[in-house]
């Protein structure tokens, strides 16, 4: 997809399909259009199929002019930016439908930031041209190129570059999206090595990006022996993957992701109910985010230096399993009770964060499919933060505000991180029925002293349920957010 700005004449303007987000009311542009479509707008208006109110969207087609289609977006009623991402998204759903090969996004009507409006349209561009079966974005359908139009010849250039953000974020959501659609049995953890060994083969001409695979025999020498008990009930072999991306001067601490990747979460011996349990073959939607930000971040470029961990395995009830009551020692030196088999992702997270110290970082932030609690707690629209260092979790409360992929913060308070007592290791890896999501970052909290750290609990987030099911990309745009002010902060 080709994504370009544009302030020609409105009259002169050429393209298959226009999309012009409008109220009931037309402003000037709105109606230089109508009267060049032989006022098929106001037609449709006054009929009242079309009433402007947010998100409405209504196809015009017009096949004895030159423009042949008019995809009218109504705006009345907006006030967020989630709003507005999914007003878009409707808008370029329909776009998708009339199979055209160029189109004509007119901007400046929807919101009150043309750059925001930018990077949200080429988003939504390329997400909505995601198809599970053909894999990339660039088969699945004749479009060729959006031009994103506007008054404002000042912005052209702040416009092209948030298309070509936005067009990257998009992209990197498919990955991810891609990586969670696919089965246990094709996406194990030697597939997710692979995919981030290819990502790390890329050639990038200001910024380089490699690749490190541990694997069973590394990890034991290690004393990842947390993240190896998981592993013990499964045949596939467990992999740590190390993605290493420098975009900026090597002396520039780097920010640390590290994504829980378990390819299929059974439960262990602690095994779930048989309901639904096809859905945990996206429990490894945390490391998938982190491959779909590496692939935004190659894309751009962008001046910031950026460490991935991916700890990837299945949880499994093989004869070798780990049993409830089990006890091990993390790589910290910290031992853990095993209680229940079912809370293993804080098991393969706690030695990545211990290992995440290595790269002496500014910031860590995991991103996990952790507790089912966090459903409860903030449902399918906000992922769970929790964080040791407030400004962080503001930072990111903010990105993700702005990026429409929220994330609303829970407390790590000591009253909660008591709940994790054992009688005979240094914690469980339970803190019982209650308040399940801070348990779990209370845990985490344990492994990440020496550093910024955040944990973002994407369980409710990651993906969808029922008719609809599949990945959802979330939270590549709040992480890719984060990274990109992080950057321009710190190039300035
Ligand atoms: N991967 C699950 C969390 C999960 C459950 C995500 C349902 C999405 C939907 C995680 O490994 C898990 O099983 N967590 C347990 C923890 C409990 C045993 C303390 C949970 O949430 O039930
Ligand atoms: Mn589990
Ligand atoms: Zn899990």
């Amino acid at each position: 997809m080709k994504f370009t700005a544009s302030c020609a004449e409105l009259s002169g303007l050429k393209a298959d399909s226009l999309i012009l987000p409008t109220g009931l009311t037309l402003n000037n542009n709105a109606k230089t259009i109508d009267q060049r479509s032989n006022n098929a707008i106001s037609s449709v208006i006054a009929s009242g199929e079309f009433g402007g109110k947010l998100g409405q969207v209504t196809v015009l087609n017009l096949p004895s002019l030159d423009i042949k289609r008019i995809i009218l977006l109504g705006t009345d009623g907006l006030s967020n930016q989630r709003q507005i991402k999914k007003a878009v998204n409707a808008a370029c759903v329909a776009l998708k439908k009339t199979r055209v090969k160029t189109a004509m996004w007119i901007g400046g009507d929807i919101g009150d930031d043309l750059k925001a409006e930018a990077s949200i349209v080429a988003q939504s561009i390329n997400t909505s041209l995601y198809n599970y079966k053909k894999q990339t974005t660039d088969e699945a359908s004749d479009f060729e190129s959006l031009i994103f139009w506007s008054t404002k010849k000042s912005a052209n250039h702040a416009v092209e570059a948030s298309l070509e953000y936005g067009a990257a974020v998009g992209d990197g959501m498919n990955t991810a999206r891609q990586l969670g659609n696919l089965p246990a049995n094709i996406c194990t953890p030697s597939y997710l090595a692979e995919q981030a060994v290819s990502l790390g083969n890329k050639k990038l001409k200001k910024a380089t990006i490699t690749t490190e695979i541990l694997d069973r025999s590394h990890m034991q020498k290690l004393k990842m022996d947390s993240l190896l008990s998981v592993a013990e009930g499964s045949d596939e072999p467990p992999k740590l993957i190390v993605l290493n991306y420098q975009g900026a001067e090597s002396n520039k601490k780097p920010v640390v992701l590290v994504g829980k990747a378990v390819t299929f979460d059974s439960g262990g011996i602690s095994l779930k109910p048989g309901r639904g349990m096809d859905e945990m073959k996206y429990d490894m939607c945390g490391g998938a985010s982190v491959l779909g930000v590496m692939n935004s971040l190659s894309q751009l470029q962008l001046p910031i230096n950026v460490v991935g961990i991916i700890p990837a395995t299945e949880n499994m009830p093989n004869g070798g399993a780990t049993k409830p009551g089990d006890v091990v020692t993390s790589m910290s030196g910290q031992t853990i009770e095993i209680l229940n088999t079912d809370a293993e992702g804080r098991l393969i997270l706690c030695d990545s964060l211990t290992y995440a110290a290595k790269f002496d970082p500014d910031t860590v932030i995991d991103i996990a499919t952790l507790t089912g609690a966090v459903i409860s707690a903030l449902g399918k629209v906000a992922s769970g933060v929790l964080s040791n260092d407030q400004q962080l979790a503001d930072d990111l409360i903010e990105c993700g505000t702005q990026s429409a992929d929220p994330v609303w913060q829970l407390p790590l308070w000591e009253e909660y991180d008591e709940l994790l007592k054992s009688n005979f290791a240094d914690m469980a890896n339970i803190g019982g029925p209650q308040a399940g999501t801070i348990t779990a970052g209370c845990f985490l909290a344990r492994y990440a002293q020496d550093y910024k750290w955040a944990h973002l609990d994407v369980a409710g987030t990651a993906w969808v349920s029922g008719g609809n099911k599949g990945a959802t990309g979330r939270p590549v745009p709040l992480l890719m957010e984060y990274l990109r002010q992080k950057s321009e902060s710190v190039s300035d």
